[in-house]
């Protein structure tokens, strides 16, 4: 079937997130700005937006194809800037284990946890795996999300680490939302280095990394900086390594404990600090006037039933906060935007304006595609959502866990 070159999407009920310039982030007191018109239209042509307005302004306009949005609101895809949804097979059972009483602490002390998606990822072929990934993929595009990052980390040898790049790759490649990847060598601790922790940092540091950019198979590095997976130490060897490789940081810091890696991720200039679930003064103070994004993950808060990230302290701050899925096998086996936004008003006391803005344009930012993604902005990409029937913006967080989506329009082409 041939596309329309252009489409008018009319009659909008409220078309949010519109920025007239295009702003790449939003901090503190501005995320509880959500510019938005009332009555709306929207012009596409090809894979970008070229005008939009109030309909009354719309009289002349023509396009190949129209969609009446009476009663819809529309808005610019999700941009989950944090997930692992290359990974091969589940984890249920230790979803039921700790329903039994277990940690995720005990659970991955007994072999369990990453060690043990690593070990199915390594005994499952590229052609699964890129399978297996596809569904997720296409799953999370009917939710809404119209860029998304992905991370290794769950092959934890050079070559799996490889073969879960060159599927995310692949993934690229084959579909149209934008996909950036980021090699996070540094997940875990493998059996084989358990005695010797510093041999496999050694092996990130001297074989991943270069290999990595060698294939250009990423564009950042990322490191699980905790109590029991790496160090402060480990993670300045990798970040210096990954930037002399031209990989910037994006890091998974203070989610079970807060002891500097903010600071660290700051001080080598990240461009997002993730997860965040405890966050000291320090970690505030070293975020101010830089360049980094603080992402957290609520949907993990929520699977884990542990801290929700203190984001209404960073607002305070001044600073800017993005929200993503975390989508992965072990604290989150969802990649539901829409739930982590209601998660973020309901459990983070966050408004739906600051969810939105943290869950689009800053999403984007904290996963340097917001030149391009996460508003709707003159010249930027056609991504977007268009609701079904509903009263107004705040019904998408406030009517939880129900799907609100009726179309999903990934550069300039409606998904079906
Ligand atoms: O972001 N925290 C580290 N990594 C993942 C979980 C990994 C797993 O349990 O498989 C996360 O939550
Ligand atoms: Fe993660």
């Amino acid at each position: 079937k041939k596309q329309p070159v252009s489409i008018l999407i009319k009659n909008i009920k409220e078309l949010i997130q519109v920025r007239e310039t295009n702003v790449l982030k939003v901090s503190g007191a501005d995320m509880k700005e959500l510019p938005t018109i009332k009555n709306a239209y929207l012009l596409i042509e090809h894979d970008t937006i070229v005008e939009y307005g109030k309909m009354e302004d719309c009289e002349n306009i023509q396009a190949d194809k129209t969609i009446d949005a009476t009663g819809k609101v529309v808005l610019p895809t999700w941009c989950d800037s944090h997930t692992h949804i290359v990974y091969a097979g589940n984890r249920e059972q230790e979803f039921v284990d700790r329903i039994n009483g277990l940690s995720y602490e005990d659970i991955a002390n007994r072999g369990g946890g990453i060690l043990n998606s690593a070990e199915k990822l390594q005994n499952t072929s590229e052609e699964e795996l890129y399978n297996q990934s596809v569904k997720r993929l296409k799953e999370v595009i009917k939710l809404g999300t119209g860029a998304i990052e992905i991370k290794s980390g769950y092959g934890l040898t050079v070559d799996a680490e490889l073969k879960m790049l060159r599927v995310i790759k692949r993934l690229k490649k084959e579909f149209p939302v934008k996909v950036k990847a980021t090699l996070l060598g540094a997940h875990a601790i493998p059996k084989a280095y358990k005695d010797n922790q510093k041999a496999y940092v050694d092996l990130v540091v001297n074989s991943m990394i270069p290999k990595v950019a060698e294939e250009e198979l990423a564009h950042y590095i990322d490191v699980f900086c905790e109590k029991g997976y790496f160090t402060l130490e480990d993670t300045e060897r990798i970040l210096k390594a990954g930037l002399a490789h031209g990989l910037t940081p994006k890091i998974h810091v203070n989610q079970f404990n807060a002891f500097g890696g903010v600071a660290l991720g700051v001080k080598y200039n990240a461009l997002s600090v993730d997860h965040l679930e405890e966050l000291s003064d320090d970690d505030v103070k070293a975020l101010k006037g830089s360049n980094t994004m603080p992402v957290a993950l609520p949907s993990c808060s929520y699977f884990l039933s542990i801290p929700y990230s203190p984001v209404r302290k960073l607002m305070k701050a001044g600073l800017p906060v993005a929200l993503a899925t975390d989508y992965n096998p072990g604290s989150t086996p969802s990649g539901n935007m829409n739930f982590v936004v209601s998660t973020a008003c309901i459990k983070m006391k966050m408004t739906p304006e600051e969810a939105i803005n943290a869950a689009t344009i800053n999403g984007a930012y904290a996963m340097g595609v917001s030149n391009m993604y996460g508003s709707i902005c003159r010249g930027k990409k056609a991504n977007v959502i268009i609701t079904k029937e509903i009263p107004s913006y705040h019904f998408l967080p406030y009517a939880f866990g129900n799907n609100h989506i009726e179309t999903v329009i990934i550069n300039g082409v409606e998904i079906s």
